[in-house]
Formats: C-alpha cells, sequence, structure tokens
C-alpha cells in the first residue's frame, strides 16, 4: 500500500476478508480498511480521495493506481500525506478491502472480476455492471439497504454498481415524492457538464478561459 512519506509501505497479504469470503467486517475495522483507487489521477479518483479524508476513513492502507503515464506522479492526501501512483497491473489489487474504479468502463471490466476473486468488494462508478443481474446496482439514499442486506447475507464480496450521475440526482429529488405518491410521467432535460468528460477536458476549459481573458487564441484537443 502506498503510504505518506513518513510511513513506510507496508506490505499487502492476503487480507482476512478473502479469506474467510465475508464483508470487510471487524478484522478489517479493527486494521483499518485497505481501499485501493482505480483512476486516482481523473476526476472521479480525484473525488474518491477526497472524501476518504474528509470522513476520516479509517484506513488500513491506501494504494493509488493509474495508467503507465502517471507511475511515479505523487498526490497529496490529506490525513496521509503524499502517495505515490502505481501503474495498474495484475498484482495491484491484491489485498484490498474495498476497490474503487474510477478508469472507465473497460478498465472495470476488466479488474472488477479479479477484484472480486482476491476477495474485495468493487465500488464501480462506470456503466459496466449497471445492467448486470449479479451487480448490487445502489444509490444509498435510495436503496441503501439493499447493501447491508448483501453484506449481511456473509456471501463474499460483490460488485457495487450506481447509477448514471443525471440518474443519481434526479432519483435524489423523486425518491421521497415517489413514497408518497405514484409518479406518472416525469420530463428530464439533462445537460451535462464539462467535468462529466473527466479531468482532461475540465484542464481543457480552464486554460481556454486563461486564454481568451489573455486574448490568446483557444485550443480545443478535448472537445474540438
Ligand atoms: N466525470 C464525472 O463527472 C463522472 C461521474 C460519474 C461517473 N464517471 C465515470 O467514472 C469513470 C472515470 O471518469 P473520469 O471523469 O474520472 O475520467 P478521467 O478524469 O479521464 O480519469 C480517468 C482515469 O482513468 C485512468 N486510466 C486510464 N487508462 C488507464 C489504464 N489503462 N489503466 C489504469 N488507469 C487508467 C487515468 O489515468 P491517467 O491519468 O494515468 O491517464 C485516470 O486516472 C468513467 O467510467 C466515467 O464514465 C464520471
Amino acid at each position: 500500500m502506498t503510504q505518506g512519506t513518513d510511513s513506510p509501505s507496508p506490505p499487502l497479504p492476503g487480507s482476512a476478508t478473502a479469506a474467510r469470503g465475508g464483508v470487510p467486517g471487524a478484522t478489517a475495522a479493527a486494521r483499518g480498511l485497505r481501499v485501493a483507487v482505480v483512476g486516482a489521477t481523473g476526476a472521479v479518483g480525484a473525488e474518491f480521495i477526497a472524501l476518504l479524508a474528509h470522513r476520516r476513513m479509517p484506513l488500513g492502507g491506501l494504494r493509488l493506481l493509474a495508467s503507465p503515464r502517471s507511475a511515479g506522479r505523487r498526490i497529496d492526501v490529506p490525513g496521509i500525506g503524499a502517495c505515490t501512483v502505481e501503474a495498474l497491473s495484475d498484482q495491484s489489487l491484491a489485498g484490498a478491502d474495498v476497490v474503487f474504479l474510477c478508469a472507465g468502463s473497460e478498465i472495470s471490466k476488466a479488474c472488477a472480476p479479479a477484484a472480486i476473486r482476491a476477495g474485495a468488494w468493487v465500488i464501480d462508478n462506470s456503466s459496466a455492471f449497471r445492467a448486470d443481474p449479479d451487480a448490487l446496482l445502489i444509490l444509498p439514499e435510495v436503496n441503501g439497504e439493499a447493501l447491508d442486506a448483501a453484506a449481511a447475507a456473509g456471501d463474499g464480496p460483490r460488485i457495487v454498481a450506481v447509477p448514471n450521475c443525471s440518474t443519481i440526482i434526479a432519483l435524489l429529488a423523486v425518491s421521497p415524492l415517489r413514497a408518497l405518491a405514484r409518479i406518472r410521467r416525469m420530463v428530464v432535460s439533462t445537460y451535462q457538464a464539462v467535468s462529466g468528460a473527466g479531468a482532461a477536458a475540465m484542464a481543457e476549459l480552464e486554460q481556454q478561459a486563461r486564454d481568451w481573458a489573455s486574448g490568446q487564441p483557444l485550443h480545443s484537443p478535448i472537445f474540438g
């Protein structure tokens, strides 16, 4: 696991979770969850890293993974320190209790089954498993109890998918209304933010704003 500069990187043995095939339970809670973030240099990965710190998640280790392009890059994780990004490999997820997949559908499809076999619960942020009947499609404010039930069943780690971002936002508003009355019809318009296209797109918008403000020509490698 990658740790802050003041901490040596301990080895990442097979977790107790994997050994008993259950959820990250008492053992993991005692030593802290071992978390891997795949896509740590991206827009979604950055949010997860910020949330882990913001919520003071008790961590037994944190591994930041991305493409080989980002290997060696340092990311400052509040409360932990500077962590080194590693290139994703077949061995990257061994020993993790929870894996956040934030690197797109193809990487999710490639990584999730191996992560499950290695004993980790998978939180997938792509569309890869949304329609998979074996995955849990969870929006905590709406059906978080389904995740609790799956954990309590003790059948081993599962892939947890999340709805599309505009669906999440719509359901947060609609679900309480649905509890009160039948919803017959919804008229929905979505306006996707630049951030939905990822970190590189946000950087492009920021650069274009700077160039526009200083009278420079605008470049659009992402949206051009
Ligand atoms: N942006 C949003 O608002 C949003 C919201 C919900 C869900 N999603 C979904 O979340 C996923 C990530 O989106 P994003 O916006 O965070 O994209 P992004 O900013 O472009 O980040 C992509 C991440 O994937 C990594 N990656 C790319 N190729 C890889 C490889 N071969 N092996 C390992 N890592 C690789 C990138 O690493 P490098 O930096 O090294 O290239 C980067 O960390 C997508 O499935 C997207 O649909 C996005």
